[in-house]
């Protein structure tokens, strides 16, 4: 069984999408063992509880800089034993001494189709208000490895959704979630914690 660490900051709707996933059966080969929060407030917090898992809240506030958070969520992380670390709505940078130490073993869950509408400054709310200003038709969401590059590294499962008209970024983030997120993300989950996840030359393989 691998220790699945999940990493908030907010509402965690996809943390509960994990948890429904584990308490249905869907999480092959991994279990959540630990839910971490950059914030004290955080309603993911909740709905650990709701589901007795264990949770740490390591507050961004209370450290000086990326590189001091940084060393203080890497060492919850091996405390914690982590087999996979999972970013679910998880909004705070942390630098490459986490990265490194995880390889191709952090997966974040991203709003919309990267290498569209990703990158520094596109997190939450805001990416589906650049996705309305572009007047694209079909924006979706993304489940990808965490690399030192922001939404950079190699994605694993994609899924489509479509914009309709008089869409609200709030709407729009809506659908974004029910149609993707809380589908790609567990499924992500299961096939990693069942070794079905290779990544050669930047690009993920999922094996059968
Ligand atoms: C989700 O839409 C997630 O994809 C996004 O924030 C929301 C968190 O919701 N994450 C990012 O934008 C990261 N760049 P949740 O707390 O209810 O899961």
């Amino acid at each position: 069984m691998k220790n699945i660490v999940v990493l908030v900051s907010g509402g965690g709707t996809n943390l509960q999408a994990l948890i429904d996933a584990q308490e249905s059966g869907r999480i092959n080969g991994g279990r959540i063992t630990c839910v971490i929060s950059a914030k004290p407030d955080a309603y993911a917090l909740e709905r650990a509880k709701k589901h007795g898992i264990p949770s740490r809240v390591i507050s961004r506030k209370e450290y000086d800089d990326v590189a001091a958070y940084s060393k203080a969520i890497l060492d919850a992380l091996n405390e914690e034993k982590a087999d996979l670390v999972v970013y679910a709505g998880f909004m705070t940078i942390l630098d490459e001494q986490v990265v490194n130490s995880y390889p191709y073993r952090m997966m974040n869950v991203h709003p919309a189709l990267i290498p569209s509408f990703c990158g520094k400054g596109y997190y939450g709310l805001r990416v589906h208000e650049e996705v309305l200003k572009k007047g694209v038709r079909i924006t979706g969401a993304t489940v990808h490895f965490v690399t030192e590059v922001c939404d950079g590294g190699p994605i694993i499962l994609q899924k489509a959704v479509e914009v309709q008209s008089g869409d609200t970024p709030g709407i729009l983030q809506k659908r974004v979630m029910e149609q993707a997120e809380w589908k790609i993300l567990p499924q992500a989950v299961s096939l990693f914690c069942e070794d079905k996840l290779e990544v050669r030359d930047g690009i993920v393989y999922i094996k059968n």
